[in-house]
């Protein structure tokens, strides 16, 4: 059996939430180079607030985050986005009054202008769709094309690790399934870490080499795709939480 890469990030035993409520308890979690790692759970789960925590943007309670082999654990977003940590927010992911250009200027606001003017090309070999629109005002972009901006926005910096919370929210189940398997594989492929957030749990288990299944803020269940199918707890995990595995590919089909 294929081990697990040597993690690039990992949380051991966070807790953390808001005003000093505790959204997510005691959750470990690891994503290495080349791997894909998805998150599923139920609305309100605690998914995003995992996120939010692995990239400094909440504070935690309790536990440690390894970048490699460093401590992270309290310190800010921009430190851990300098390190190579890239995230792509569940709203918010662009700047809409802005061009596809500049929006892609603001993701490198780490580089000199020439390294940006690089990474503009690279980013466009990744997302082939975005060159031909550089001078569009971000609002104007589909669905599809919003969310591939928002991810090469985060690949200006050229992350290690990519964190990415739905990507496929508000996609056609077709858009959704090239999201994941085209681009997210592919951005594996080049040696990335990326940690995915997914509602749709069949799909993130057709992407995923590894799956962590949140509940209530905690993690229930993890293991390989394959191995989570035939565990009979699983299932039953998603039924008690009020959403079937079948009723979750259902809450993404808006087109756009
Ligand atoms: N800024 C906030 N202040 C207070 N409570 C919050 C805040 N953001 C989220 N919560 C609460 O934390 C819990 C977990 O929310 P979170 O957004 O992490 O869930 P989720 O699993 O990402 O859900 P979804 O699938 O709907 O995106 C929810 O009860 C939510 O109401
Ligand atoms: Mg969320």
């Amino acid at each position: 059996m294929e081990a697990r890469p040597v993690p690039s990030l990992q949380a051991h035993g966070i807790t953390s939430g808001y005003g000093g409520v505790p959204v997510i308890r005691d959750v470990s979690i690891a994503v290495g180079p080349g791997e894909v790692v998805a998150i599923i759970g139920p609305n309100g789960a605690g998914k995003s607030t995992l996120l939010k925590s692995l990239v400094g943007i909440l504070k935690l309670d309790t536990g440690t985050i390894l970048l490699g082999d460093d401590d992270v654990s309290g310190r800010p977003p921009e430190e851990l986005a300098r390190r190579g940590v890239g995230y792509v927010p569940q709203v918010n992911d662009i700047f809409e009054p802005l061009t596809v250009l500049e929006n892609l200027e603001m993701g490198g606001y780490l580089l000199s202008s020439a390294q940006v003017r690089a990474r503009v090309g690279e980013v466009g070999d990744v997302f082939p769709q975005l060159p031909p629109m550089l001078r569009r005002r971000a609002d104007k972009l589909s669905g599809g094309e919003r969310k591939m901006l928002a991810i090469a926005r985060v690949l200006m910096l050229d992350p290690k690790v990519l964190i990415l919370d739905e990507p496929t929210a508000n996609l056609s189940p077709k858009l959704a399934d090239s999201l994941l398997r085209e681009h997210v594989r592919r951005l594996a492929g080049l040696g990335k870490a990326v940690l995915l957030v997914e509602q749709r749990a069949r799909a993130a288990l057709q992407v995923a080499d590894w799956t962590s299944v949140l509940v209530s803020g905690s993690v229930r269940l993890e293991g390989k795709p394959a191995e989570l199918l035939q565990r009979q707890d699983f299932e039953e995990l998603f039924l008690g939480a009020g959403t079937d595995l079948a009723a979750s590919e259902e809450t993404n089909m808006e087109e756009t």
